[in-house]
């Protein structure tokens, strides 16, 4: 226990590991601590916006010395997609702060965040096949889905291990931040989306996810447009429209 920190600085929550010694790699015990701390997240309306981010390295994958002997029965301990799931779900802004490196179900955990931030040093990929397996944490449906399938492919059958400049040109990270300054530059960000309408933020991120799973585009438009409408319902709208109309900043509610 206490490999995972939550640190929290007024309406922002960090999430780290903290397992230096094996690069952050991730292990059952490990994540399943990450997985009552996302459920406090979750659970806290105070919190605006979560930030994924660890010292030195974001996180080297899966625990490979504990998966080592499994057979497929015992595998199925290892895959970690109910709490990255917990993650995506979050009701706010998710930003991954990416420092060296994000490997395998390491970097599967920075694809559940909304916006990923690497420094320039980081260095990212999904070297499962190197290991004789594949990303089992979300990757062959969240990578395709944020680069397209070609430069998913390439990265996943590869097993490449890419720079920031690489994967900032293929879509795999919103931006770039200098070495050393990427939980700062983070933070900021995370500052911005706080002052936004977090009730709004919400719908919108919803809105996103059922528009990429819906396979009928005008059915998108009208779910966007359902949930639109809905948020006149809300005191954040009265707020956010009076507030522009009197010239000043709107002070909306917490989620
Ligand atoms: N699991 C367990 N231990 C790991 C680890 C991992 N994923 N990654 C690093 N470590 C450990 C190393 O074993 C080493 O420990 P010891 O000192 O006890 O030997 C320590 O961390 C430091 O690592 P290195 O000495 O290897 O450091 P390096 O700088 O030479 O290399 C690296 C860094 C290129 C990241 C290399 O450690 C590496 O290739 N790691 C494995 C990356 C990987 O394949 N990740 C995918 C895992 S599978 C997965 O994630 C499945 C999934 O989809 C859920």
């Amino acid at each position: 226990m206490g490999q995972i920190v939550l640190k929290q600085e007024g309406a922002i929550a960090v999430l780290s590991v903290d397992r230096p010694e094996a690069l952050n790699a991730l292990s059952r015990e490990l994540v399943d601590e990450m997985d009552l701390l996302v459920e406090r997240v979750r659970k806290d309306p105070e919190i605006r916006c979560l930030i994924l981010h660890s010292e030195k390295n974001f996180a080297a994958g899966a625990d490979i010395k504990d998966m080592a002997d499994c057979d497929e029965e015992a595998a199925k301990a290892f895959v970690f997609s109910p709490t990255y799931d917990k993650i995506e779900e979050l009701p706010i802004p998710v930003i991954a702060a990416i420092e060296g490196y994000a490997l395998g179900g390491g970097m599967e955990l920075a694809m559940t965040a909304d916006i990923r931030i690497a420094e320039k040093s980081a260095k990212m990929g999904f070297p499962e096949v190197t290991l004789g397996i594949m990303p089992g944490a979300g990757g062959t449906i969240r990578v395709p889905r944020v680069t397209g399938e070609a430069a998913a492919k390439e990265l996943i059958f590869t097993g490449d291990i890419i720079s920031a400049e690489k994967a900032a040109a293929i879509g795999l990270v919103n931006r770039i931040s200098e070495d050393g300054e990427v939980l700062r530059d983070a933070m900021k960000l995370a500052e911005k989306l706080c002052r936004r309408g977090p009730i709004a933020l919400a719908a919108a991120k919803r809105t996103i996810r059922a528009g990429q799973e819906e396979p009928d585009w005008k059915r998108g438009i009208q779910i966007e447009a359902e949930n639109w409408a809905k948020l006149f319902n809300t005191e954040d709208q009265k707020e956010g429209m009076k507030a522009f109309l009197e010239k000043r900043k709107p002070e909306f509610q917490n989620r």
